[in-house]
């Protein structure tokens, strides 16, 4: 029985890929394909006359309708006086409006479509355009012709019309060579992809490849068959093209950033950040004593309240913290962070293999101390949860806890996004409370050199001031996350930086998001 099975499958699977794989070399099949296309050819043409047909006809209604509305609209009592006018108007409305509609709704494309399914059932398969690549290939290798000459067609004995001459495009070589590379055929990778590059550089246009795609499969295939320095060389030629010219690696704009340079705002936008008295439409905890709310950034919008939590709150929540946050320093004396059974979003990194050393410590990303604060712990921590909802109009009772940061001299936090990626595994699944939407980031020292937050992407700066807390949504209204937002916290020149966040979730905010605090334009 099993036999039988086995040999029925095997029966089938030879069966289906003898009826492809040899069209390469079979004139008759080939042929067969030569007039079904054909056939095909004409059905299309029959589809875009009946549609041109349909056009002609809407157009024509148009016209029509067009010029005796233009005069009725004159005139509208004398034409309506004419009986005859206003019978047609009723008959117009109550039926030819009607008659257009099915008119413009009718699918010309029913013949043609069905034609083409049929006929596609007979089609080569991706199985039978790669056995036509490495056919290809090899008829090249045999009989050693050169790229250029296959490609503009110009073989040996081919003394064909000019109405034959079968030359292939840009990315005809770019297929080529992909197919070689997937086969870790790195010889003729390299061949088509310089091909490519070379009918690229001639003038050649694609909708579908660019030089530095090609650049990047040449360098690697060259690389694969041992060549580095010209691996090197395509590497060089690919990072000038992929590079604008204000192009900087990430590390040197946050530098840049924390040194106060390179912020990209230009007068004109500068011109429209405003400062404004808030009270969140009449909250009434504001209407007697708004908050002063400033616009520190455009795209994407990032606001700053002044004022916003006293010294007296912000000494009480550092008391607070300070004893958790010595146990961290105690937990580890390197960079004093405290992971939590609470969610970081960046925790997976948290350890790292020292390269030095090869034993496992953790990451210099991060150099602070932290520690959260529930609001159950102290009302101060209620108080201020509660102000943060006021005035964001987020709900925060499905934010995470208060998370209380302290960086030394020399502590910062390396370019992160707040918000949980589509490709990292979900780190807030367990919290079942979504992405990070908002962030909240109260700072609760002045510093006196350094510890700014930056914006990399933007090229943003916003500086610390006690009391004041600035405020950014990490994702766009649809949930996608928003990747202007990249940001970090500088070192600490001279001083000490205390800072409080509150990421706020997806979760509870559907009919809150308000429409203030979107993207301004
Ligand atoms: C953070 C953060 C910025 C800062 O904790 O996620 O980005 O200035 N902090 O402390
Ligand atoms: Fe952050």
């Amino acid at each position: 029985m099993a036999a039988v099975c086995w040999l029925l499958i095997h029966c089938l699977l030879f069966a289906s890929s003898s009826a492809h794989n040899d069209f390469f070399t079979s004139i008759g099949q080939m042929t067969d394909l030569l007039f079904t296309e054909k056939d095909l050819v004409t059905s299309l043409k029959d589809y875009i006359r009946a549609e041109e047909n349909k056009l002609e006809q809407i157009k024509k209604w148009a016209d029509k309708l067009d010029v005796l509305s233009a005069a009725a609209t004159q005139d509208p009592e004398g034409f309506l006086g004419h009986p005859v006018n206003a019978f047609k108007l009723m008959k117009r409305l109550n039926t030819e409006w009607a008659e257009l509609e099915s008119l413009v709704l009718t699918d010309m494309s029913d013949v043609f479509i069905s034609n083409l399914t049929i006929q596609r059932q007979h089609f080569p398969n991706d199985d039978d355009q790669t056995g036509a690549a490495k056919a290809l290939m090899r008829l090249q290798d045999t009989y050693q012709l050169d790229t250029n000459i296959i490609s503009t067609g110009e073989l040996p004995g081919s003394s064909l019309g000019a109405s034959h001459q079968s030359a292939l495009t840009v990315d005809d070589c770019y297929d080529l060579g992909k197919v070689a590379y997937s086969e870790a055929d790195y010889y003729h990778t390299e061949l088509w992809m310089v091909q490519a590059l070379k009918q690229l550089d001639e003038g050649e246009t694609s909708s579908t490849v660019d030089a530095i795609t090609i650049l990047d499969y040449l360098s690697y295939s060259v690389y694969q068959q041992g060549e580095l320095e010209r691996a090197l060389e395509f590497t060089r030629r690919l990072l000038e093209l992929g590079r604008p010219d204000d192009y900087l690696p990430e590390r040197k704009k946050y530098e840049e950033l924390c040194r106060g340079e390179g912020i990209r705002m230009t007068p004109r936008r500068q011109s429209r950040l405003f400062c404004r008295y808030y009270d969140n439409n009449r909250h009434p905890r504001y209407v007697i004593g708004p908050v002063k709310e400033e616009d520190e950034w455009d795209r994407p919008r990032i606001v700053r309240y002044h004022d916003i939590v006293s010294d007296k709150e912000m000494e009480k929540v550092k008391e607070l913290a300070k004893p958790r946050l010595q146990r961290a320093t105690i937990s580890n004396p390197i960079t004093g962070v405290l992971e939590t059974a609470h969610y970081r979003i960046s925790k997976r990194r948290a350890t790292v293999h020292d390269p030095q050393t090869g034993k496992l410590t953790t990451a210099h990303y991060r150099v602070s101390k932290s520690a959260w604060l529930g609001a159950y712990e102290h009302p101060v921590v209620d108080k201020i949860n509660q102000r943060i909802e006021d005035i964001t109009g987020l709900d925060v009772t499905t934010a995470e806890d208060l998370q209380v940061a302290n960086y030394g001299v020399g502590g910062q936090y390396e370019p992160h996004f707040d918000f949980g990626r589509k490709d990292e595994p979900d780190a807030f699944e367990e919290l079942g409370t979504g992405n990070r939407i908002a962030t909240w980031l109260l700072y609760m020292s002045d510093v006196q050199a350094g510890g700014a937050t930056v914006f990399t992407d933007v090229r943003a700066a916003v500086w610390p001031k006690k009391g004041t807390a600035v405020f950014w949504y990490n994702l766009y209204p649809s949930g996608e996350g928003d990747y202007r937002t990249r940001h970090a916290a500088c070192p600490v020149l001279v001083g000490n930086k205390w800072v409080s966040n509150k990421w706020i979730h997806e979760r509870g905010q559907e009919f809150r998001r308000r429409c203030g605090l979107q993207e301004m334009d």
